[in-house]
């Protein structure tokens, strides 16, 4: 009788309906990249039992994933943004969606359209919505987390402040994910790759990369 070696386990993939709420919400992650995202969240958050942590919550594109990431593995996701968007994103740049303006106050806000996107996917009750500027929620935050996903700011100051406020929190064998990551200046900014490359330097390695998705992983420690 002929035996059947098992294949490599396919990677953990979101349902129809969550990838269907992920591709309707407004935000910038291509499908591919948030596959990577979902499965590192869900690989990360089954092996250590802890939270998985966003920095850039924008209107919960990617939080969907990492809300279904959460509820599939019994732990929660934690989405941090202040809610005013980034450079790129006010009014006359590029990324500007005059939608997303509060009327009365004139400023940008993006809370209220990301609570009606994980109301409507079902995801509410997954997710813990961080409403505030990074630095200042990391310096306050006191637990260890399965998965950083740096997505904020792209200056070095917010991105370079998101992996030094959050990086620290990683468990031992988390994971450190950063998005926009363009080794190419033609293609992006590089404050996000200065990131990447600060962490290799810092102890951290390679697992995947996905269009500009980065999964890093802190190197183990020679043994003696
Ligand atoms: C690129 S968007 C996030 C996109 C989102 N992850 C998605 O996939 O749809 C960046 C977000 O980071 C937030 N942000 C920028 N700098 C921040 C800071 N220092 N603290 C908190 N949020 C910040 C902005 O308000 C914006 O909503």
């Amino acid at each position: 009788m002929t035996q059947t070696q098992p294949g490599p386990a396919a990677a953990p993939a979101p349902t129809p309906e969550v990838l269907a709420a992920f591709e309707a919400a407004d935000g910038f992650m291509p499908v591919d990249e948030g596959l990577a995202l979902y499965a590192a969240a869900v690989e990360a958050a089954q092996r250590t039992g802890l939270p998985v942590l966003e920095i850039g919550t924008y209107c919960g594109r990617s939080a969907i994933l990492l809300a279904d990431a959460a509820r599939r593995t019994g732990t929660v996701a934690l989405t941090v943004d202040h809610h005013r968007g980034s450079e790129e994103q006010q009014p006359g740049w590029e990324y500007h969606d005059p939608t997303l303006v509060d009327p009365e106050v004139g400023l940008m806000d993006t809370l209220p359209r990301f609570r009606r996107t994980l109301h409507e996917a079902g995801l509410e009750q997954h997710v813990i919505a961080l409403v505030g500027r990074s630095p200042q929620v990391a310096a306050v935050w006191g637990g260890k987390l399965a998965l950083v996903f740096i997505d904020g700011g792209h200056t070095d100051e917010h991105a370079g402040g998101d992996y030094q406020g959050w990086a620290p929190h990683l468990a031992e064998d988390g994971l450190l994910v950063v998005h926009d990551v363009f080794p190419d200046p033609a293609d992006g900014g590089q404050a996000p790759y200065r990131v990447y490359l600060r962490a290799l330097a810092e102890g951290f390695e390679e697992v995947s990369v996905t269009g500009s998705l980065r999964v890093l992983r802190r190197a183990a420690r020679a043994a003696g």
